[in-house]
């Protein structure tokens, strides 16, 4: 047999290397036309952004990486029926992205089935949520959304705000803003809000009080892997990520460590838990009934695992996608309501007037504040803490619009284009008016949900809209009467909000985070003067 590439005969030696060189260029150009073609006889009409043969529409995205979502949403806003094809760099993927009410409902609701995570989610993110409840499909969703579905009913939502909001308030987010405030200090309101939802979040999911633990640590590595998994998920060539991954280079050798630590975190969760419960059974006094105990107790008498290690992995999985859920997205929709009231101090003086009004400090009380409703909705519309999802095509389909959509192609749609489309929302939509939510009485009027996709649609709809509203209220109204939030950068402006500050990411926070003085209020303490205690509530704070 002849050695092609023998050193000893440079001539045969040059001449297999160009046959070689040869043969991979015509299987890379076959490759992608054959692509081309395929994407020319697609029976689809769908308009594109500008896209080029090989590199699709990258420099679309490079030019417009710092306002992607604006940049989708000034696109589809220019297509007739709000829909557009993405073609990848070498048309190695194809999708779809739209911001149409009736596509939307057809996406996520009658052809449910047809839309799934599957590997457009599992390949990014299963490293941090392993079979959590976001990653999966089929059986493995449905035990964890029914498990799951008990914490979220109106009991638990009256304990989690009187026994867990409330009481953090008063003996942590209170305190450290009156002293912010009595040393006039500038602090990061997205930060400080960010580490009190988290701490929520574990006490009402897991039972666990995590301000008595050393929590810096995994804060950090949680925020860093998420942010290499956004990176991942919006990387417009994946290829170049999981190339990183196996040679464990960059941002993934600091993925694989920041892993670590979460896992560690979780786990120390998971054990406090367990010892909890014996001690529960030792002293004989009744079971625990937060969303972790159901967990572990549900995999201990109800599922089967090969060993215990498998089964702690299955719940550090649960409590990573709680963690998920809970800790960034209430408190990204707080910081952009605050932003945005910052720049409409009607709004601020009509919410006063409601807080005013309230003749308690509890779940049922909180239902009366129909303007406040209105202008979290309203902000939540504009900034939605998950700008754009996405879904995987089992089967080929055409949506009610005549789109096209290929089996394996992704279909996203924009949330925050949505809510940025004239014909949804009317010529106004990119203001900021919480009357928009109101009728003639000023009572609160809940939109289309295929209009306002701010909690996903249809069977996968968000399980806590209802405790992310609740949360938001009270704290909004402990901290409303309390103390006037001064924005150092001035809040929302009508030139600001043509290229608002945010980062490209999973979650729409406020890129550089919300740097904002804090003043007693005065009016509020003028109408305390006027009002019985019982309207003060519990909330103390002295600045
Ligand atoms: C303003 C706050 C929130 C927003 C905007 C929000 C938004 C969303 C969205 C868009 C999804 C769909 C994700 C997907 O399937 O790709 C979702 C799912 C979910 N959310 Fe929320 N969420 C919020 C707060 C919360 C809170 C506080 C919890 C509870 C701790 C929670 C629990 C969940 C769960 C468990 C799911 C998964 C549902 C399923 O797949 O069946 N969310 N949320």
């Amino acid at each position: 047999m002849v050695d092609l590439l023998n050193v000893e005969n440079p001539l045969l030696s040059f001449l297999a290397l160009s046959l070689i060189s040869f043969l991979v260029c015509c299987l890379f150009f076959f490759f992608l036309f054959s692509n081309f073609y395929r994407q020319q006889q697609a029976p689809t009409k769908t308009p594109s952004p500008q896209s080029y043969p090989i590199i699709g529409n990258l420099i679309g995205f490079l030019r417009n990486r710092h306002r992607f979502h604006d940049w989708v949403s000034d696109m589809l806003s220019q297509t007739p029926s709000s829909t557009l094809q993405v073609n990848s760099f070498l048309n190695l993927s194809h999708g779809v992205c739209t911001a149409n009410p009736i596509n939307l409902q057809h996406l996520l609701h009658s052809n449910f089935p047809n839309y799934i995570k599957g590997s457009r989610y599992h390949d990014v993110l299963h490293d941090l949520l392993g079979y959590g409840i976001f990653s999966v499909d089929a059986h493995l969703w449905t035990l964890q959304r029914k498990i799951s579905s008990h914490e979220f009913n109106t009991k638990s939502l009256k304990h989690f705000i009187s026994d867990v909001v409330t009481s953090q308030l008063s003996d942590t987010l209170v305190p450290f803003l009156s002293n912010a405030c009595k040393d006039n200090q500038i602090i990061d309101l997205q930060e400080t809000l960010q580490k009190f939802t988290f701490s929520n979040i574990c006490k009402v999911a897991f039972g666990v009080d995590i301000t008595s633990m050393d929590n810096s640590g995994f804060v950090k590595a949680f925020d860093d892997a998420v942010e290499i998994c956004s990176s991942r998920f919006l990387s417009p060539v994946p290829t170049i990520w999981k190339i990183k991954r196996l040679l464990n280079l960059g941002s993934e050798k600091r993925f694989k460590q920041a892993i670590k630590v979460v896992n560690d975190f979780a786990l120390e969760i998971i054990k406090s838990k367990e010892k909890q419960e014996l001690q529960n059974y030792k002293e004989n006094t009744g079971k625990n009934q937060d969303l972790l105990s159901r967990f572990t107790s549900k995999t201990r008498l109800e599922m089967e695992f090969e060993d215990e290690e498998k089964r702690r992995k299955f719940l550090r999985d649960i409590v990573i996608s709680f963690i998920l859920a809970g800790k960034d997205s209430t408190s990204t929709a707080l910081t952009w309501f605050f932003w945005l009231i910052n720049g409409h101090p009607r709004c601020v003086r009509l919410i006063l007037d409601e807080v005013v009004a309230l003749e308690g400090f509890n779940y049922d009380e909180f239902k009366k504040l129909n303007y406040l409703h209105a202008a979290l909705s309203e902000s939540l519309r504009l900034f939605p803490p998950v700008p754009i999802n996405s879904r995987l095509t089992v089967n080929d389909d055409v949506w009610p619009d005549g789109t096209y959509v290929g089996k394996g192609w992704f279909a996203d749609y924009s949330a925050y284009a949505m809510g940025r489309m004239e014909k949804v929302w009317g010529p106004d939509c990119r203001e900021f008016k919480p009357e928009r939510w109101l009728d003639d009485d000023g009572v609160f009027q809940p939109s289309d949900q295929f209009k306002f996709p701010v909690f996903h649609c249809g069977p996968r709809m968000c399980l806590g809209k209802d405790m992310a509203y609740v949360q938001m209220k009270t704290i909004v109204v402990a901290l409303m009467r309390e103390f006037e939030i001064i924005a150092v950068d001035g809040g929302a402006s009508a030139e600001k909000m043509m290229n608002p500050p945010y980062t490209l990411s999973l979650l729409l926070k406020m890129r550089g985070g919300f740097h904002v003085r804090l003043q007693k209020r005065r009016d509020w303490q003028m109408t305390l003067k006027q009002t019985s205690p019982r309207k003060t509530g519990k909330i103390n704070g002295v600045c």
